[in-house]
């Protein structure tokens, strides 16, 4: 099974992000991680990121026509952005929401919702970037 793992804004500068919060490991060294782990559990995984909100539209339009799983770590956009909203009520696939932090522990009253949630078949979230290999093993599953 294919897994797309897609990461939203401001992911691409893990490990130089705020990392007391989101960690030291970098980008390049997650999306490593999620294909080693892909390839442990039989799936075949690929990893993007984009800061576009159109190119993750487009991401997840294309995810919805191939019955792709997704693990999706919208960032900022998970707090508001009802097109990602309406992507999500389109997939065909399973969908898992990552966060590497924990958004309901975090003090800012907007990082409370999500418009993905609705749409998961699971949220993982506050375990850093173990919580990819955790959305995995969900996908894996089934
Ligand atoms: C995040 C949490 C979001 O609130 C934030 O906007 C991010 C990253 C996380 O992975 O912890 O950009 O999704």
């Amino acid at each position: 099974m294919r897994a797309l793992v897609l990461n939203g804004p401001n992911l691409g500068r893990l490990g130089r992000r705020q990392p007391e919060i989101y960690g030291t490991t970098t980008h390049a060294e997650l999306a490593e991680r999620c294909v080693a782990w892909g390839a442990e559990l039989g799936l075949d995984v690929e990893v993007r990121q984009t800061n576009h909100e159109g190119e993750m539209l487009d991401w997840l339009n294309a995810a919805a026509d191939d019955g792709d799983a997704v693990v999706l770590n919208a960032a900022a956009w998970t707090h508001y952005s009802y097109a990602i909203f309406d992507a999500c009520a389109q997939l065909t696939g399973p969908l898992v929401e990552v966060h590497l932090s924990d958004p309901h522990q975090r003090p800012e009253e907007f990082r409370h919702t999500s418009v993905v949630t609705p749409y998961a078949v699971e949220v993982v979230a506050g375990h850093g970037v173990d919580g990819y290999r955790m959305a995995l093993e969900r996908v894996a599953r089934g």
